[in-house]
């Protein structure tokens, strides 16, 4: 745009009285050209070399499962891309030339020569690639996934322009792959910001990052991206909700800001001395094992398996103490990006604080799987209810959602304490302290019981075989 103005100009400029002017305008003039100069030169022999067979759109190849590789690589493309300074064999550093090209080499398929040449990015991006290395898409490569992105899935190698332009967003490598995501995105208060504002506005990567591009539902990730714009959301919300971080990480935000989304209770394996999530080893599928196998008519869990089940996982580990660890989340991926304006955000405390709310219908039991992605597992809704349940369910407990009367009166005492006398607080917090104690020692009182039993019935149980 620029030197096309200035080319206009010369003319009057030239003839004018403006030296300093001119010698200005030659220069720019100058280097202009060299810049374009540059993006027709600069290859070096070796690189020109392959191009010269390879700059042919006709090329390709057809490799052992029948696909075909295309051998066409567009000089002009390179050229215009960021590895235009980048020679073919810093990157194909394998190829001998000698045979290239005359001797066939076998490839299986294209997604084994894609994999097979993503190490060839450790030289120069060594930071991306450790980054990458430790993402969800390589957990789940590792895990023998063909769908999950490689490198050269998001960067086309031979064409890959900055990445720092700001693109359509249909131009976003996630689009592809996570297609109903991108369309509900698209339509979403970010997306539409995006397009309208540019990039102050989230796209996939600002929530997720591009490389370590972790589990959604896990951790705390993405929260910790809405908050790094959203300085203000903490203040904004205590405003009007009392307990706001409490709420914030008992509740995903767009539990709240996705006003038409199905809402659920997820509750998850958390191991409460190293407060992580539990996580199933690679090739040890435990959770599906065990769910599987206390629920056979496939119709949730109910309260006694549930808890047959936690009472399973803490016998694996020696000091770990397995709990429940409840979070309300919205019921799909799609829904998490249907995120609305301020003014229809759920408000109203009725939607969580009453018997019988929404979220608590739906219930799922969660375990971080091999891949860091959570493996479900449908929980009967009334479980909620138990007390036994409750035990477990660390630091997530709805005032009014449940039947349990007593922890009601305790919670709604809490809450009163919280608000106005600090004393009665204290009370309260001593009152719920021996409502607990109390609770631990039905619960280990119960847990001996069991222990009896199952040592009386493995002692039966050898006269049972012999029969
Ligand atoms: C920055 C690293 C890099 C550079 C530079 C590079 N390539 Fe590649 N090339 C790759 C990767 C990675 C693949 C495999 C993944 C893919 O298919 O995109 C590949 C694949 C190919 C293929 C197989 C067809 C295809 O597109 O998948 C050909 C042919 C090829 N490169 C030729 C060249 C030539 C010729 C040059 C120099 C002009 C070059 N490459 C420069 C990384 C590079
Ligand atoms: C004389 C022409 C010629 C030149 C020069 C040439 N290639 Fe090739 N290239 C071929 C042909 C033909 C094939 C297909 C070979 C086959 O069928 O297996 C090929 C295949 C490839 C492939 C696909 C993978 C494979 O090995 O089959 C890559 C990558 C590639 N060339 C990169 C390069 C690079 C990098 C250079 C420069 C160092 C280069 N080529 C120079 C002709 C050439
Ligand atoms: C020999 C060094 C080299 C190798 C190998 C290499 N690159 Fe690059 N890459 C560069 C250079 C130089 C740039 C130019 C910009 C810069 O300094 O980051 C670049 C830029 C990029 C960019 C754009 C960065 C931006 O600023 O927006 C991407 C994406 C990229 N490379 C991906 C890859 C991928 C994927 C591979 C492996 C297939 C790869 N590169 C291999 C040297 C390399
Ligand atoms: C799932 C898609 C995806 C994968 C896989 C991916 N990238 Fe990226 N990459 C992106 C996006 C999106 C950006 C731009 C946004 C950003 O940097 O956060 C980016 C940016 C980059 C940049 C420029 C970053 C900068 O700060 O200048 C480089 C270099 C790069 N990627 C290299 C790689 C390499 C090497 C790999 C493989 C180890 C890789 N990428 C894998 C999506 C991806
Ligand atoms: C080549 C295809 C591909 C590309 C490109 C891709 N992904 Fe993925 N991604 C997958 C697949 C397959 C899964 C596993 C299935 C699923 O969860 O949808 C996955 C899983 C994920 C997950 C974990 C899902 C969970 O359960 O929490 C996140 C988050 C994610 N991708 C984000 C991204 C982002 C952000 C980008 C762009 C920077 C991206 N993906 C680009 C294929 C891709
Ligand atoms: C319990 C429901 C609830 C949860 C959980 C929640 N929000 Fe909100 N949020 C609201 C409501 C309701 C408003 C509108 C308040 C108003 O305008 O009076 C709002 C307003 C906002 C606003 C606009 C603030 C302003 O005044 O401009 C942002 C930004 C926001 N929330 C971000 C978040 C983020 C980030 C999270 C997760 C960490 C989150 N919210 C969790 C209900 C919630
Ligand atoms: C404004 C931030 C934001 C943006 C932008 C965003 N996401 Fe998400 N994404 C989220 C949140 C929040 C969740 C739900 C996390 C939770 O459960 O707490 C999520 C969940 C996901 C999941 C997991 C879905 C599942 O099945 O559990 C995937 C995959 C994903 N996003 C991909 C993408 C892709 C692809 C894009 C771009 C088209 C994108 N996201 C844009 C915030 C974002
Ligand atoms: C890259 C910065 C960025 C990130 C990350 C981000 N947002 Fe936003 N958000 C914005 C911008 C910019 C707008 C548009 C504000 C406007 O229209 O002026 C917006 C708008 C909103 C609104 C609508 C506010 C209104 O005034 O109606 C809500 C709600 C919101 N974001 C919540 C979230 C949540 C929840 C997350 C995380 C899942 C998140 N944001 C992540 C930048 C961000
Ligand atoms: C989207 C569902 C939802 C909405 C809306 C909601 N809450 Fe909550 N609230 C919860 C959940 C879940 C917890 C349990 C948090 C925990 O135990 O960690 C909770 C806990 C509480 C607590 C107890 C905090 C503590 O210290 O144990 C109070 C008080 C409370 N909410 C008040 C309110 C009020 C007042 C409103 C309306 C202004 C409201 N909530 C709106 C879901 C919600």
């Amino acid at each position: 745009m620029k030197s096309v103005l200035a080319t206009g100009n010369m003319t009057s400029v030239i003839f004018g009285k403006r030296c300093l002017q001119v010698v200005m305008l030659a220069l720019g003039l100058a280097l202009a050209s060299a810049n374009v100069l540059s993006e027709t030169v600069e290859l070096s022999e070796e690189t020109q070399a392959c191009l010269d067979c390879h700059d042919k759109e006709t090329k390709q190849k057809k490799i052992e499962n029948g696909e075909l590789l295309s051998l066409h690589v567009s000089a002009k493309a390179f050229t215009a891309s960021m590895h235009k300074e980048t020679d073919c064999e810093d990157c194909h550093s394998d190829i001998d030339g000698k045979t290239h090209g005359k001797v066939a080499i076998d490839i299986k398929s294209l997604r084994d020569y894609a994999l097979g040449m993503q190490d060839s990015c450790l030289t120069c991006h060594k930071k991306k690639v450790t980054e990458y290395g430790d993402s969800v898409h390589a957990a789940m490569i590792k895990e023998g996934s063909q769908k999950a992105p490689l490198c050269s899935d998001c960067h086309q190698p031979h064409t890959v322009l900055s990445t720092k332009l700001a693109g359509p967003i249909e131009a976003t490598p996630c689009a592809k792959c996570h297609e109903d995501i991108f369309k509900a995105y698209a339509k979403d208060v970010h997306g539409i910001a995006r397009v309208a504002k540019g990039t102050s506005a989230p796209i996939c990567a600002d929530c997720h990052q591009a490389h370590n591009v972790k589990a959604a539902s896990m951790g705390s990730g993405v929260k910790d991206s809405c908050i790094s714009c959203h300085k203000d959301a903490v203040k904004q919300h205590e405003d009007w909700l009392p307990n706001t971080q409490r709420h914030f990480s008992a509740i995903s935000c767009p539990a709240c800001h996705a006003p038409d989304a199905k809402r659920r209770v997820n509750l998850r394996l958390y191991d409460s001395a190293t407060k992580l999530q539990i996580s199933e080893k690679s090739g040890v599928p435990q959770f599906d094992k065990r769910t599987g196998a206390a629920d056979v008519n496939n119709q949730g869990l109910n309260e006694r398996a549930l808890w047959s089940l936690l009472k399973e996982f803490n016998q694996a580990g020696d000091d770990s103490k397995t709990v429940l660890q409840g979070r309300l989340e919205v019921s799909s991926g799609v829904e998490a990006h249907q995120l609305s304006v301020k003014s229809k955000a759920i408000k109203d405390c009725d939607t969580c604080h009453k018997k019988g709310a929404e979220p608590f219908q739906s219930v799922t039991l969660t375990i971080a799987g091999p891949d860091g992605r959570p493996l479900r597992h449908g929980v009967q809704n009334d479980v909620l209810n138990s007390l036994m349940s409750v035990d477990s369910v660390q630091g997530f407990y709805v005032i009014g959602s449940t039947r349990i009367k007593w922890l009601d009166i305790l919670l709604v005492l809490v809450v009163l304490g919280a608000i106005s006398v600090p004393l009665a607080h204290m009370t309260v917090k001593r009152l719920f302290k021996n409502m607990r104690e109390k609770l631990e020692a039905e619960r280990v009182a119960a847990q001996a019981e069991a222990k009896r039993q199952a040592a009386a019935n493995e002692a039966n149980a050898p006269e049972d075989n012999t029969k």
